[in-house]
């Protein structure tokens, strides 16, 4: 793609005196208004070089300049270098490169060789994967990919809550009251049944919480038993969430849960012996952090058991060592700040000065209005439950407005999940909200399914025309406002998909192809497209398969489908 700043900063050089490249480009503004040109540069700089006013710089550095054929004119108002683009060979441009680069288009190689960890998801097992995990674990599957776009090396690792002395309840549970049959036939059900029940009976029966603090032991000592119902428990919970993951389309390259780092804990604990900042608290080991403001981090319990900070400790060095990571990304709640916070200090007193290569990305909470989700049982809601009933009442929809679509079942499910995804992305990742299927499934709204629309009715007109496209068309005959419109949310693509990785922030990504989107739609209701005219059939053609194309893009990025009729 060329780039339209880029080149300007280097027509603008010989007329900078000492400025660097580099300084004259992050002085190009773009209007907010058109009439004020594409770019503008103000002088205001300059006039240490000249040595006069900025506005007598600016019009006489318009009128001497010499401008490429990129640009038609330049302007000065009041300081200000206005430029406009010539609009032909922007448009042929920024066209061109969307393509011939088709599904690289907004991608980049920054990343390559740089390892950044993604860690999302992180459901704890042998508990319900609910309505509270779908943020973490679609915002962190956006930025996964949205890494691997800009050429990281990404590796996605789903940090099971798989450990802790929770599972020594379970167990006593399960020998007490539970049954191998019915746990295998509804899992996550049965076993939170177990844990509640445990809770019930050991406020009468006390004994029964040394009991399972012994079988923790034991579990922690690798006991067989133990071992053997933990791990099946493991596994019939991982069974349930691939479910999940596999409605939408996510996979994981290491599941190295809580558990992995038990028999990692011990070096982690001498390395902080060793630099002093471990200390006895009423026969627990902590790390006092009262000097950064914050509570003392646990790392031992008094009867020698870790804690999750621990294991989180314990991970992050096993990370650095193993992935040699750029970015150790979490992406996790926003209650959970301050046990970043804590982790990140702690590493830090430890030693490590890739402590800040750990980023925590918080976001906010989901809120459910009583009743929108008609739930199994109890009051929890089943990510599974949202997702099936999304498919559900997707069908519904599209049955009415497309009552001879083939493959019902597949668009419904593309449709009815990704409206979920997308609507999880759509807001500004640290803000709450509340989830409301109307808004989710709107298809004239700022939702999924309106960008998924626009993409299939972009591949309608595509099919219709039954053409090959290239790229020998005529640019000037896109001329008029509302093509450039179109044209310039293209082309600022590439800039969007930097943005969101600096931010971390999918939903930068989410507003600008629903723009995108809009103003194609616009587009497609002021113009024909198969017209007469070979020549201007062609031109527009080639805007409706670019913005098929960076819808494409765009939809990929935050891990949803779009499907080709709808
Ligand atoms: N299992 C935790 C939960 O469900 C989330 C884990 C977050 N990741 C971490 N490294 N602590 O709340």
């Amino acid at each position: 793609m060329m780039d339209f700043k880029m080149k300007l900063s280097q027509e603008l050089k010989p007329h900078m005196g000492d400025m660097t490249q580099e300084e004259i480009l992050t002085s190009i503004e773009i209007p907010k208004n058109t009439d004020m040109g594409d770019f503008a540069f103000p002088c205001f700089r300059l006039a240490k070089v000249y040595r006069k006013a900025p506005n007598m710089i600016a019009q006489e550095l318009a009128e001497k300049m010499e401008l490429s054929e990129a640009f038609d004119k330049v302007e000065s108002v009041g300081g200000y270098l206005n430029f406009f683009v010539n609009k032909a060979f922007f448009t042929q441009k920024v066209l061109e490169a969307v393509i011939t680069e088709k599904s690289t288009y907004g991608s980049s190689d920054m990343g390559v060789g740089k390892n950044v960890i993604l860690e999302f998801s992180s459901p704890n097992i042998a508990k319900p994967f609910h309505i509270g995990h779908i943020r973490t674990t679609v915002i962190g599957n956006a930025l996964y990919k949205i890494y691997q776009f800009l050429g990281y090396n990404t590796i996605a690792i789903n940090h099971l809550g798989d450990y802790g002395t929770q599972f020594g309840k379970l167990i006593v549970a399960f020998k007490n009251w539970g049954d191998e049959e019915t746990v295998r036939a509804n899992p996550i059900p049965e076993l939170l049944k177990l844990y509640v029940k445990f809770h019930e009976v050991a406020e009468e029966q006390p004994e029964l919480e040394d009991e399972s603090r012994a079988w923790f032991k034991k579990l922690e000592e690798g006991e067989e038993e133990a071992l053997r119902l933990w791990k099946w428990f493991r596994e019939v919970s991982l069974d349930e969430f691939n479910r999940v993951y596999n409605m939408l389309g996510i996979t994981f390259d290491s599941y190295a849960g809580e558990s992995f780092y038990s028999d990692k804990i011990p070096s982690v604990v001498e390395m902080m012996e060793q630099k002093g900042i471990l200390k006895k608290s009423q026969g627990a080991e902590i790390v006092d952090l009262e000097a950064y403001g914050m509570p003392p981090a646990l790392i031992r319990k008094s009867d020698g058991s870790s804690l999750y900070i621990t294991r989180d400790i314990a991970a992050a060095v096993y990370r650095k060592d193993t992935y040699d990571f750029h970015k150790n990304v979490y992406v996790v709640g926003s209650q959970q700040i301050l046990h970043f916070q804590q982790i990140l200090k702690v590493l830090e007193l430890m030693g490590f000065e890739w402590a800040e290569d750990c980023v925590h990305v918080p976001f906010g909470m989901v809120s459910l209005e009583e009743g929108t989700i008609s739930t199994r049982k109890g009051r929890v809601v089943f990510l599974e439950d949202v997702l099936k009933q999304a498919v559900e009442k997707t069908k519904e929809i599209i049955n009415v407005k497309n009552p001879n679509i083939e493959n019902l079942e597949t668009v419904a499910e593309q449709v009815g999940i990704g409206a979920v995804v997308f609507q999880e992305l759509s807001n500004n990742r640290i803000k709450d909200y509340t989830f409301d299927w109307d808004k989710v499934l709107n298809f004239e709204g700022e939702t999924g399914p309106y960008v998924q629309y626009t993409h299939a009715r972009a591949s309608s007109v595509l099919r219709k025309a039954g053409m090959e496209l290239d790229t020998s068309f005529d640019a000037s005959l896109l001329n008029d406002e509302v093509s450039m419109m179109v044209i310039k949310e293209l082309q600022i693509f590439p800039e969007v998909v930097q943005d969101a990785h600096r931010k971390n922030e999918p939903s930068i990504i989410t507003r600008q192809i629903i723009d995108v989107a809009q103003a194609f739609n616009r587009f497609y209701h002021d113009h024909s497209i198969l017209v007469e005219d070979v020549e201007l059939k062609k031109a527009r053609l080639a805007v409706v398969y670019a913005v098929k194309q960076v819808l494409n893009n765009g939809l990929s990025l935050l891990g949803i489908q779009a499907p080709e009729k709808m």
